[in-house]
């Protein structure tokens, strides 16, 4: 670290520099993250040059710059959004008071426990995709899984600022616990389920940052609300990030998709061509999709109407609601009755998971037809289709029963008849798995992917993006 001036050990645009305790803090917690990341980010390469993009600053311009890097060299950053004068909170009870610059102390509890929840999976992920850097099928997607993890690096650094600047302690407490708890481990956990499933081929890896980023995604929009001040300004800085993450899952299993479709139309068999074929990508997409929709919680949730009601975690694009308190109006919840689904009434704020999840799924279809029209442009006739939001999940008031794709209840017998044609089987993930192999030779690209449209702030698709 010589050369560089200790103020900015942590680039920041906190003025971390004149809070002198902070800044001490950060930079004791600086090594313990750094140690985390030897042990549990990407296997190898850390000692390569990858061209990476660092957040730099917050000037919708120009907030980034691109080039070489060692991983562990990463600039990790704190940036929040600049400040707005007169910021006012934009729903709840508190709807119209000043937002907050200091955490409210009779909801201290719950702003730690929303903020160590977010905070927890970015972590996670970076550990469940640790090993993937030995098989990847390109360069350009080599680089782009390090992106992704220096960035979830990067958004863990947003959420131990929250909590080392404002929660004291405890805060400190959590900040080390977020580099204790382990992805998969049965003693100590990641705390969200999905963060704590296998991620070990490529076509998870994808369908992922598709489906389990776009919930961090709409988690983000919903705290960018919050009437903690600061909360809202990370969130805001971290979405900007978060959609490049969620590109690399859209046109990364649209690149798949267009292989298996270029092999079919070339009338060849896909698994003869190491290309994968369509009904195994549909069935991990109604994995990785319904194991992402668990994460909005359970449809009923007063927790979910505590932090509303509080002004701390709002809805995805709040403004554009008619009206913020949600004291009235009731949301139409399709329940188990005993003859079948019917439609409950629900309190509008015990619903806000719900309505949270209607956007996610919203968004979720956008992607499903941008695969759509790749099937279209090769004149494919197969169609991919979003699970409905009842099939397959763990949380909430349809776990435990059996829903068929459509969403209408079945018995165990007909989902024990289908399961293998619905979710990947052992066999499907043996296939994927032995086509993972490492293509790292510049322009080449592994058989069961496309090559991308184009490359990485505009330089070539074959570039050496990373350098081995
Ligand atoms: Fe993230
Ligand atoms: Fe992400």
């Amino acid at each position: 670290m010589t050369g560089i001036d200790y103020s900015q050990k942590i680039p920041n645009n906190v003025d971390l520099k004149s809070d002198k305790r902070l800044q001490r803090a950060l930079e004791s917690w600086q090594p313990h993250f750094l140690d985390w990341w030897g042990a549990m980010g990407p296997t190898d390469y850390n000692a390569n040059d990858v061209y990476l993009r660092t957040a730099v600053s917050v000037d919708a311009a120009g907030w980034a710059q691109y080039g070489y890097v060692k991983m562990p060299d990463y600039r990790w950053g704190i940036f929040l959004e600049p400040q707005q004068a007169d910021r006012t909170i934009g729903f709840g009870d508190h709807f119209g008071e000043a937002a907050w610059q200091q955490v409210p102390g009779e909801y201290r509890n719950w702003l730690r426990r929303l903020i160590v929840t977010q905070a927890d999976t970015e972590p996670a992920s970076v550990e469940q995709q640790r090993l993937l850097g030995h098989t990847a099928p390109s360069l350009y997607d080599l680089r782009n899984l390090f992106q992704v993890n220096v960035e979830e690096g990067r958004h863990l650094w947003a959420m131990v600022y929250l909590l080392h600047g404002y929660f004291g302690k405890d805060g400190r407490e959590e900040a080390e616990e977020l580099l204790e708890r382990r992805s998969g481990n049965p003693d100590h956990p990641r705390i969200l389920q999905t963060f704590n499933e296998p991620c070990e081929d490529w076509l998870s890896f994808l369908c992922f940052t598709m489906f389990t980023d776009r919930d961090g995604k709409f988690q983000l929009l919903s705290l960018a609300e919050s009437g903690f001040d600061p909360l809202a300004r990370t969130c805001r800085f971290m979405l900007t990030e978060e959609a490049h993450h969620m590109f690399v899952g859209q046109t990364g299993v649209g690149r798949v998709i267009e292989r298996t479709c270029q092999v079919l139309k070339d009338g060849k068999d896909p698994r003869a061509e190491g290309a994968i074929p369509m009904d195994i990508i549909q069935k991990y997409i109604n994995f990785w999709s319904s194991s992402s929709t668990d994460l909005f919680g359970s449809e009923v949730s007063s927790n979910a109407a505590n932090f509303f009601r509080a002004g701390l975690k709002g809805r995805a694009y709040e403004e554009r609601q008619p009206e913020h308190l949600a004291m009235e109006g009731v949301y139409n919840l399709p329940t188990m009755g005993p003859s079948g689904i019917t439609t409950e009434e629900i309190p509008l704020r015990n619903a806000m998971n719900e309505i949270l999840r209607d956007e996610y799924v919203k968004d979720n279809e956008k992607g499903i037809a941008y695969w759509n029209r790749v099937c279209e442009r090769f004149g494919n006739e197969y169609r991919f289709s979003l699970p409905h939001r009842r099939f397959h999940r763990s949380v909430g008031i349809y776990a435990g029963r059996h829903f068929d794709l459509e969403g209408n209840p079945i018995d165990e017998a007909t989902w024990k008849a289908n399961v293998d044609r619905w979710l990947p089987t052992a066999a499907d993930k043996a296939y994927v798995k032995s086509l993972m192999k490492p293509c790292y030779e510049r322009g080449k690209i592994a058989s069961w992917i496309a090559p991308p449209a184009k490359g990485v702030n505009d330089q070539p698709s074959d570039f050496e993006y990373v350098k081995l």
